[in-house]
């Protein structure tokens, strides 16, 4: 095998090889001028205990960019099956802003007021701690302010794995 460190990436390739790691889905939510709007993403981690941070990559190109550095909070809500039409619903470019979340089940999240989807299998409440510059994407990282774990009806877990969603049966 040859080696060659400055060879290009073809984004199919990389898409493909990430798309080999298997994730939860999750519904990140802001307010931005009390306008509650919310996009899909897997792109999202645990970063640190004490503090308790997270972390969310947020393409340059979607309208959540701006509301959430604009705001300053967040949510995530974690995805279980039965929520696989909303994560479809969420992902789709250019959804109309102001009638996102109609027929939506959601609670205001207790800290920041940003909506939590109903029946997630876990929920955090955030606030901006650090942003970083991460190509095409910023890394936003979060203090957790809140949290909790749902007692959902359906406690399968939505899960994106090799450009599919697929659900995980927890034990
Ligand atoms: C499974 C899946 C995961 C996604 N994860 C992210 C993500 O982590 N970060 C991100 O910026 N966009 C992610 N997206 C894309 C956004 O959901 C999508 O571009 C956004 O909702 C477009 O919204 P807008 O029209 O309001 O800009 C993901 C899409 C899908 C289908």
């Amino acid at each position: 095998m040859t080696t060659d460190p400055e060879g290009s990436i073809e984004s199919g390739e990389f898409r493909a090889a990430l798309g080999r790691f298997a994730s939860g889905i999750t519904i990140m939510s802001t307010l931005q001028g009390g306008v509650a709007h919310a996009m899909t993403a897997n792109a999202f981690t645990s970063v640190s205990l004490d503090p308790p941070l997270v972390l969310v990559c947020v393409d340059h190109g979607v309208r959540m960019h701006d509301a959430v550095l604009d705001c300053g909070y967040w949510a995530m809500s974690v995805l279980t099956d039965s929520h696989r039409e909303l994560a479809g619903r969420f992902a789709k470019s250019g959804r109309d802003l102001y009638g996102q979340f109609d027929g939506v089940a959601t609670q205001a999240g207790p800290k920041t007021g940003c909506p939590l989807i109903e029946g997630a299998l876990s929920w955090l409440e955030c606030r901006t701690w650090a942003t970083y510059p991460g190509g095409d994407h910023t890394i936003v990282v979060g203090e957790v302010l809140s949290l909790g774990s749902g007692q959902p009806d359906d406690p399968t877990a939505l899960i994106y794995y090799d450009g599919q969603y697929r659900a995980l049966k927890g034990s």
